[in-house]
């Protein structure tokens, strides 16, 4: 059972199956050009059009199948997706010339989208073409001053389209309109976390049965949530934790202490010795995290080899990674991201991803029930390859040592003047740049290290922090001060796109 998510194409078709399952219910986003067997497969209770880039005049602008509009289920259609229905049903959509762009209100709406919302209701609008007349039969529920047709409704109310975004947070109402929806579909809301674990847990149950897992940790919420899920299924598994000399301050003892206690079989590999030979004399950022990802692999071949035979390689794979989605086609490989890939078809494992349908914050959820510490289940995101790819130029010992504790002042700093959640994530780089300096009365030449944080939902974008000064100012003499090699530091304003979150 689920509300699936047609995408043609939206940035925002995301945040519509993320607003679903905050209300509760499941949903599955599959492309605007999925057949109606591939629709009929995942039970739809109700079905989302998504909005668009394309106009719908445009020359392959994307279609449903047609098929859709006979399950007998409620549709609702937003932006695009309203003036795909009122094509497909024979009204007159128009290209309204300009593009209407952001907020404006509804001074009149009725209809069971709208029931309890009362007066007029801001919303977000990002369209150029309007519904000029509705199909027969239909009626307007929503006006704003300029548009008289909003949203629109079939007689019985089954097919309903928005004009405006309902899913974002520029729609304050919005989240309280798609629930009408649901609740015009009837869709239960039994989508809860407590709900999601007892579910994952019979599922890995059913799927190892009595054969071995292996699976690597890298004490990040995913891959810890996982062990742990691993644990409380009660299914045999071996959690290997590689300390590849390339993690930060503590992080090996806090994984440790937060796993074992919980029932994980844990084994930490010191791996450092082969991953700096490996790293010795590299500087091209590609170059290093496939060394890296090669090292990974040679790792995990000599524990399965040592204590195997596993059936299983457990990946923390989230839902963004899989979704088969419009925008998800043709998108470029800006970075060569780092799990354990090549691995199973290597050593014949087949791959069990328990996590494969949860967004981010549900993991974080899950986790939560399964008893992950918060300083685990809260921390800022930390990359497969490590400080490596904070050092800019050769990895080296001394240089790991300079980020890492760069890094340490950095986020103990931001937890002790309570900013550490105004970040998504914050780190420091260690840049190939010698600065001068005047350290007592002597000219200095020091290293550079540029500190870095960001606000981001999902990391497919991300703004710089605005940090508090005091944040900044403290990091900055704590790091000068400490770390002598170190004669300056900067922050990193640079938004994603055009910036990577990390530098490497
Ligand atoms: P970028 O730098 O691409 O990073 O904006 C987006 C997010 O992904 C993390 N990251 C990685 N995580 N393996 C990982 O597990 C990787 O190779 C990798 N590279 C980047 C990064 O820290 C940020 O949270």
């Amino acid at each position: 059972m689920s509300v699936v998510i047609l995408d043609f194409g939206s940035q925002y078709s995301r945040l519509i199956a993320r607003r679903i399952r905050e209300l509760n219910a499941y949903s599955v986003i599959l492309p605007g050009s999925a057949t109606i067997e591939r629709i009929k497969k995942e039970e739809p209770q109700a079905i989302i059009f998504s909005g668009s880039p394309k106009s719908v005049f445009e020359q392959g602008a994307p279609m449903p199948d047609p098929a859709v509009y006979d399950l007998g289920i409620p549709i609702l259609g937003i932006c695009y997706g309203m003036q795909l229905l009122a094509r497909q049903f024979r009204g007159d959509v128009r290209d309204a010339g300009t593009r209407s762009y952001g907020a404006d209100a509804l001074v009149r709406h009725d209809g069971r989208l709208f029931a309890d919302l009362t007066g007029s209701l801001p919303v977000w609008m990002s369209h150029a073409t309007t519904v000029h007349r509705l199909p027969d039969g239909w009626t307007s529920v929503a006006a704003t001053n300029n548009n008289p047709h909003a949203a629109m409704a079939s007689s019985d109310e089954r097919f309903v389209g928005v004009q405006f975004h309902p899913e974002v947070v520029h729609t304050p109402n919005g989240a309280r309109m798609l629930s009408n929806f649901l609740d015009m579909a009837g869709v239960p809301r039994e989508w809860t976390a407590k709900r999601n674990v007892e579910r994952l847990i019979q599922e890995v149950r059913d799927d190892v049965g009595s054969d071995g897992v292996l699976l690597g940790v890298s004490g990040g919420v995913d891959s810890s949530a996982l062990a742990l899920l691993l644990a409380k299924a009660d299914v045999g598994h071996e959690a290997v934790f590689v300390d590849h000399g390339l993690l930060r301050a503590g992080e090996r003892e806090e994984v440790e202490t937060a796993l074992r206690p919980l029932g994980v079989n844990l084994t930490t590999v010191d791996a450092a010795d082969r991953f700096f030979d490996a790293l010795a004399g590299v500087t091209d950022p590609e170059q290093k995290r496939k060394i890296i990802g090669r090292e990974f692999v040679n790792v995990f071949r000599d524990v399965a080899k040592r204590e195997g035979p596993f059936r299983f390689l457990a990946q923390g794979t989230l839902y963004p990674d899989v979704i088969e989605s419009a925008g998800g086609e043709g998108t470029a490989n800006i970075k060569s991201h780092h799990n354990v890939g090549g691995l199973p078809a290597e050593l014949g494992f087949e791959l069990l991803e328990p996590f494969r349908t949860l967004f981010k914050d549900e993991v974080r959820d899950v986790a939560q029930l399964l008893g992950l510490p918060d300083e685990i289940r809260l921390r800022h995101p930390f990359p497969g390859p490590g400080l490596a790819v904070r050092i800019l130029g050769e990895v080296t010992r001394e240089r790991v040592d300079i980020v890492r504790r760069a890094d340490d002042i950095f986020i103990t700093t931001l937890r002790e003047l309570g900013a550490y959640h105004q970040a998504w994530q914050a780190l420091a780089v260690l840049t190939p740049i010698q600065s001068v300096g005047v350290a007592g009365d002597e000219r200095r030449y020091g290293q550079v290290i540029a500190l870095r944080a960001v606000t981001s939902v999902d990391a497919m974008t991300a703004d710089w922090a605005r940090l508090p000064y005091d944040v900044l100012d403290r990091a900055a003499q704590r790091i000068t001060r400490e770390i002598p090699e170190v004669g300056r530091v900067v922050y990193d304003i640079t938004s994603k796109p055009p910036g990577t979150i990390e530098w490497e």
